[in-house]
């Protein structure tokens, strides 16, 4: 067993050979390093311009807003594996809020519920259009940064909204 570092969340995944996705914020697996050639980009501790700070904030609640809603869905699924599949959702895009928190330095704030529907149709297609803003807007946030760690942030993160939307996409 090895032990691999996610360079996007800083996690660790102890196992034979790296995950295609890692487990924790769903980065492509040419982000995950072997332990000791990690650099996550949430341990950079730099000054942050102006418009990072903004667009690290807007990504904050969208993804807090997202871990929220996926967990209302998970609730009104209609099968064991999209209950769990919503229940990964949330997880991940929680981590995404943390990967925020870290660059930013400052804490998680306080998440409020948010609804969805009964219907899980409904629930599917919200899903695709809150993946397809967030895939864009971190693909504009990337070019944005002038932040090494930033960009290499919002790229990883541009790429699992877009595998998530490919995930859902399965199921329609
Ligand atoms: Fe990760
Ligand atoms: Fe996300």
């Amino acid at each position: 067993m090895t032990t691999y570092i996610c360079n996007v969340c800083g996690e660790a995944y102890l196992g034979e050979g790296k995950p295609k996705h890692c487990p924790f914020c769903g980065a492509h697996e040419a982000f995950i390093k072997e332990g000791k050639d990690a650099k996550p980009v949430t341990e950079v501790k730099e000054a942050l311009s102006d418009v990072t700070i903004k667009n690290l904030q807007e990504t904050l609640q969208l993804e807090m807003d997202a871990y929220a809603i996926y967990l209302c869905m998970a609730g009104k699924a209609d099968s064991y594996e999209i209950q769990k599949m919503y229940k990964r959702l949330a997880m991940v895009e929680y981590e995404h809020a943390t990967i925020c928190t870290k660059i930013l330095q400052i804490s998680m704030p306080e998440i409020v519920p948010r609804l969805c529907s009964d219907a899980v149709l409904e629930n599917f297609q919200k899903t695709l259009e809150l993946e397809d803003n967030a895939a864009n807007l971190y693909a504009r946030f990337a070019t944005e940064a002038v932040e090494r760690h930033v960009k290499i942030m919002f790229t990883a993160l541009h790429q699992v909204e877009l595998a998530h939307i490919d995930l859902i996409n399965k199921y329609m």
